[in-house]
Formats: structure tokens, C-alpha cells, sequence
């Protein structure tokens, strides 16, 4: 027998018993006639104990030649430790060894096993066996597991079928790059993996399954950050005759039933914000609303007063740091130094200091007298010791510049707790996004979601404005998960096809499934993904998806453990009719 317990269970009530262990070696301690022995497996950590002259010569000898990560079964009897380990739960007890035998031997590894592993991410990720090892990596495992098994558990007792969907298809444009499969028996062809089953789950509402799941692997080659990976998860749901309202209120169903069931945590009612509005109070479509500090626009305020800068933009808009006002200049140039990075873009940063004597400071004083300062103060709604900070440009650009400080701020403010979970409902998301390189409109979430019932006309007379029945599930300023009420109906389909630069002949080669489908009765549908892989990370608390799932992709899209992507041999190639012969 390998064991009689694990490393994490075994309490002061079982001093005097004699068990039987099998873990990893994660610490020995020498000192000369005694020895300890950290043993862990993926349940915990216990204490393993000998004493030079109490046990047999040949144990301690044996014990003494184990290293790191070695593999060893041992039995022992449980006894009360003398110095006790507040901090673990096994630390109360430790094992006095009367037996040990190695199962396996280990070279050292080349990071430390521990919490705070010293390797580095590419190294980390080369032996990622040993990375899984370690107690925050195990626990964002057992968290995925654990989400995963609730999510089945609410959406099966509400009726929902879980259907696989293939992977070996055709393209399903979801604003990404496809993967693509070569086909040996089809030579020339290739499929594409699934950016989403999109197209098959509204397929799975026409055939009448009205409401579907799938825990499903989707596939995007587009550039990799933090929060993406070229395969992610998705929690892919579609349902049939549903309001946009009944798909918000099943999903803030599931959301509730995964924070009370895995944190025990309720977090009330979802705030709900129409896209234009958190495009104007915090620059971005997934505001973090753990914190406030919304935009307040000075345009009027601050033009026409010789200043330049301000004068040529578009609009000048800032937010309201409070109890800032004294922050140092080093603190001040970092800011702006933050805001000129390349990835954020802008030119420079204005900011107002409203001390707390009453009086108003500024970097652009030359220009404003402090009466103008006094105005602006007002319109924060300030006080004094607040710090006002300050962008102007594009209104666009500028928002979105603003949105990245407003973030730092709350970051450098400690407003922005991952223990704490603000969740919010985006609503009416733009139906068309037009893109100036390629002078043509593109669907803002996809091709399949339908204008909201009153922009129908918009179609024909102003599409950029139309408004779709889309919405995105923000929690803590990420985008946890997207859909949208679909379009039923072949014609408008038809329409959008149109719209987005698809001659008829395209879009019946492309979709053609589709909207044959959509002639035997569609029934009236809508969805929503969430991003398994991000719901994870919200609930561990972490900005980066990486941890969360076991075998992920660096940032160039290798896995660099297997090393893939890869070559493959000529003989392959010709199979698959992908060789280009050169003339010798
Ligand atoms: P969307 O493209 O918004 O919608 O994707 C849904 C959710 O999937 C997650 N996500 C990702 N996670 C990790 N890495 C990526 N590369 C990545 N891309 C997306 C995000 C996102 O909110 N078919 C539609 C859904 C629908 O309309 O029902 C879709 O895929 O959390």
C-alpha cells in the first residue's frame, strides 16, 4: 500500500497511529543528529521526523541521502510536535519514520517549489510539470475544476443540454484570425478550427434544442496578452424564444450560484451601464467599478484661454484623484511618464493641485488664473487635498488614455481589492464598428447579432449609429463574457451581410448553411460565452489567465515545453499535398 493518508490530513487526534505517506521530498533540514522532512502531495505538507541513534543506522543514513522533489513512500508514527507551525494545518504533528523507501529519484529542479517560485515565466513554463506543483498553480486547478462542475450543475438543473460541437470546420469569423487544418484526403482544402460554435449553437436553436452548453476549446490566432491565449475556454450558451432581459437575468443567475457555491460570496444585484455612458464616464467598455473617479469633461471650461494644447482639442477631460493634492513632483512626472508610454499614447498630462490650505496649483498656471482653477475644482466637485488630472486630444483616443490612468490611480490608491467583486452588465453596444485602413464596416460583436428593433432603419440611412442587442458580462473591469440577440430572420441577415462588404455570392459560400437553415423555421435566439479561463482568473484574483490553465501558450503562441509549434517531415507535407518540389 502507497498510503494510508495524505500529506494534508493527518491532526493531533491521530497522535500514537502509524501510518503510511507517499509525496515529494519539498525540505529537508540536517541538523547533524536530528532530521525533518517536508513531504507534500497535492493535499498539503507534513513533517517528517528522525533522530540519529533512535531510529536505525541504515534509515537515517537513507534519509539522509534524499534530495529535492525525490519521490518516497514512508510510515511512521504520529506524534505532537515540540515547536508547533501555526500556519499549516498539518502543524500540530509531525511522522517519527520506522520506514522509508525511495520510489523514484529526482535531478534538482531548476526553480524552488514553493509559493514564490524564484524561476522565471519561460523557464516556469518549460517544466511546467514542476510549476503545477506548486500550492498557487494546484489552486487555480482545483478552482477550474470546481467552476467547471458548478456551471454544469446550474445550467443542467435549468434545462440545458450539454452538445459538442466540431472542431474540424469552416471558418466562423469572429473578428479573429482562423487556425487552419490541412486536409489529406481533400487536398488543397483546409478546415478551420472553431473561434467560437457560434454558428452551430444557433444551428442546435433551428433544429430546437432551445437551450445549449458547451465547456468548449475555441481557437484565435491573434496577438496573445495577459487575458488571451490562442485556445481559450469558453462557457458557450444559446437559448431560443428569450428576451435580451431573460438571457441577462439566467447568466446573472449563474454568476450568483458560482460565487455563492465556490466563495460564498453574494454579490448582489448586476449594475447595469449602456455602452455609451461608460465610454464617456470611464474610457472603456469594461469599466472596473470596484472604485468611482468618472470622467469629468472640461472642454468649454478650459478653451479659449491661450493655451494651445487645449485649445486645438477635440476634448479636454480629466478625473479627480482624491486626497491626492500631495503628491510629489516624482509622483507627478511618473504619472506623466505613465500616460506618454507608447501603449497608452499621450502627449502629456495636466494636473491641479487643490491644497488643502485652500489654495490651487497647476502645471498650466501661465495660462489660467485661479479663478479658472476654482471653476474647474467645482465641476469635480473637489475639495481641497484632491489632485485633478488632466488629458486632452481626439475624444476617442483621449477617453481610452484617461480610462488607463484612471485604472493606475485606482491601482496606486488601493481601490482596486481582488477580493472584492463588482459585477456589471454592458448593454447596446454600437451594431458596426468602421475601420478608416480598410473603408468598410465591421460587426462590432458579429455578424449574427441583430440591431435593436427601433435601429432597424439606421440600416438604411446612417448604419454607424444602429445600436445592437449586445451586452457584455464585466467583472472588476474584465471582460468575462459577450453575446447578443441574434438576428432569425434571412433577410435582415441578408442586410448585414451586405453591410459588412459581402457580395450575395460570398455570403451564400461563407453562410450559406446558415441562412438555408434560417428558412425552416429559425425561432427567435440569443446567447452569451463567457471566458472560462477569465472567470478563473477573476475568481483567483489575478490579471493573468496563464495560471489558470494547466498547459498554456507563451506570448509568441509556443508551447514551450513540447516545443510546438514544429516542423514536420517532408513525408508529412507531400501527405497533405503541402510540399513545394523545387527543380534541381
Ligand atoms: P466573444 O468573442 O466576445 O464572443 O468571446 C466571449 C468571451 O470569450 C473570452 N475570450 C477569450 N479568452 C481568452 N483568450 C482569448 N483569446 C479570448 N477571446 C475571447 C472573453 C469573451 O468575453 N460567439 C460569441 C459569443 C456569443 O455571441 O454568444 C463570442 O465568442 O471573456
Amino acid at each position: 500500500m502507497f498510503r494510508t493518508h495524505t500529506c494534508g490530513e493527518i491532526r493531533l487526534s491521530d497522535v500514537g497511529k502509524q501510518i503510511t505517506l507517499s509525496g515529494w521530498v519539498q525540505r529537508i533540514r540536517d541538523k547533524g543528529s536530528l532530521l525533518w522532512i517536508d513531504l507534500r502531495d497535492r493535499y498539503g505538507i507534513t513533517q517528517l521526523f528522525l533522530e540519529e541513534g533512535a531510529e536505525s543506522a541504515e534509515l537515517f543514513a537513507q534519509a539522509r541521502e534524499l534530495g529535492r522533489e525525490y519521490v518516497i513512500k514512508v510510515t511512521g508514527v504520529v506524534t505532537e510536535r515540540e515547536s508547533k507551525n501555526p500556519n499549516l494545518p498539518t502543524g500540530e504533528i509531525e511522522i517519527r519514520l520506522t520506514a522509508l523507501d525511495v520510489l523514484n529519484i529526482s535531478k534538482t529542479p531548476p526553480f524552488t517549489i514553493e509559493d514564490k517560485s524564484d524561476g522565471g515565466d519561460e523557464l516556469r513554463m518549460k517544466y511546467r510539470y514542476l510549476d503545477l506543483r506548486r500550492n498557487p498553480l494546484q489552486h487555480n486547478i482545483a478552482l477550474r475544476h470546481k467552476l467547471g462542475l458548478e456551471t454544469r450543475r446550474y445550467l443542467d438543473s435549468k434545462g440545458f443540454f450539454e452538445i459538442e460541437t466540431p472542431f474540424l470546420i469552416k471558418s466562423t469569423p469572429e473578428g479573429a484570425r482562423d487556425f487552419v487544418v490541412p486536409s489529406r484526403m481533400n487536398q488543397g482544402e483546409f478546415y478551420a478550427l472553431p473561434q467560437s460554435p457560434q454558428t452551430f449553437k444557433q444551428i442546435l436553436m433551428v433544429a430546437g434544442y432551445d437551450r445549449y452548453f458547451q465547456i468548449v476549446r475555441c481557437f484565435r490566432d491573434e496577438d496573445l496578452r495577459a487575458d488571451r491565449q490562442p485556445e481559450f475556454t469558453q462557457i458557450d450558451c444559446e437559448m431560443a424564444f428569450v428576451t435580451q432581459e431573460d438571457i441577462l437575468n439566467s447568466f446573472e443567475g449563474m454568476a450568483h450560484h458560482l460565487f455563492m457555491h465556490i466563495k460564498g460570496i453574494d454579490i448582489g444585484k448586476f449594475e447595469r451601464m449602456d455602452y455609451a455612458t461608460a465610454m464617456k464616464l470611464y474610457g472603456s467598455d469594461k469599466p472596473d467599478i470596484r472604485f468611482g473617479m468618472p470622467f469629468v469633461e472640461l472642454t468649454d471650461l478650459a478653451q479659449n484661454k491661450g493655451f494651445n494644447v487645449f485649445d486645438q482639442a477635440e476634448l479636454v477631460v480629466g478625473i479627480k484623484a482624491e486626497g491626492c493634492a500631495e503628491y510629489s513632483r516624482k509622483q507627478l512626472d511618473a504619472l506623466t511618464d505613465f500616460v506618454k508610454k507608447p501603449q497608452i499614447g499621450a502627449k502629456g498630462l495636466v494636473y491641479v493641485k487643490y491644497n488643502t490650505d485652500g489654495s490651487l496649483k497647476s502645471s498650466v498656471d501661465k495660462f489660467y488664473s485661479e479663478e479658472d482653477l476654482k471653476n474647474w475644482a467645482s465641476r469635480f466637485g473637489a475639495a481641497p487635498g484632491d489632485l485633478l488630472l488632466i488629458l486632452s486630444g481626439t475624444a476617442d483616443s483621449t477617453r481610452k488614455q484617461l480610462g488607463e490612468l484612471r485604472l493606475e490611480m485606482g491601482n496606486q490608491l488601493g481601490l482596486r481589492n481582488p477580493q472584492v467583486f463588482k459585477p456589471l452588465w454592458v448593454t447596446d453596444f454600437p451594431l458596426l464598428e468602421w475601420d478608416n485602413e480598410s473603408q468598410r464596416f465591421y460587426a462590432m460583436h458579429h455578424p449574427f447579432t441583430s440591431p435593436k428593433e427601433e435601429d432597424v432603419a439606421l440600416l438604411e440611412t446612417d448604419p454607424g449609429k444602429a445600436r445592437a442587442n449586445a451586452y457584455d458580462m464585466v467583472i472588476n473591469g474584465v471582460e468575462v463574457g459577450g453575446g447578443s440577440i441574434r438576428i432569425h430572420n434571412r433577410d435582415l441577415q441578408k442586410k448585414m451581410f451586405s453591410l459588412l462588404g459581402f457580395s450575395d455570392e460570398e455570403a451564400q459560400n461563407q453562410f450559406g448553411f446558415l441562412m438555408n437553415a434560417f428558412e425552416y423555421g429559425a425561432p427567435p435566439h440569443g446567447g452569451i460565452a463567457l471566458g472560462f479561463d477569465r472567470l478563473v482568473a477573476v475568481f483567483a484574483g489575478q490579471d493573468s489567465i496563464r495560471d489558470c490553465i494547466a498547459f498554456p501558450k507563451n506570448n509568441s503562441g509556443r508551447d514551450v515545453m513540447i516545443d510546438s509549434p514544429s516542423v514536420i517531415a517532408n513525408t508529412q507535407l507531400d501527405e497533405l499535398g503541402l510540399l513545394i518540389k523545387t527543380q534541381s
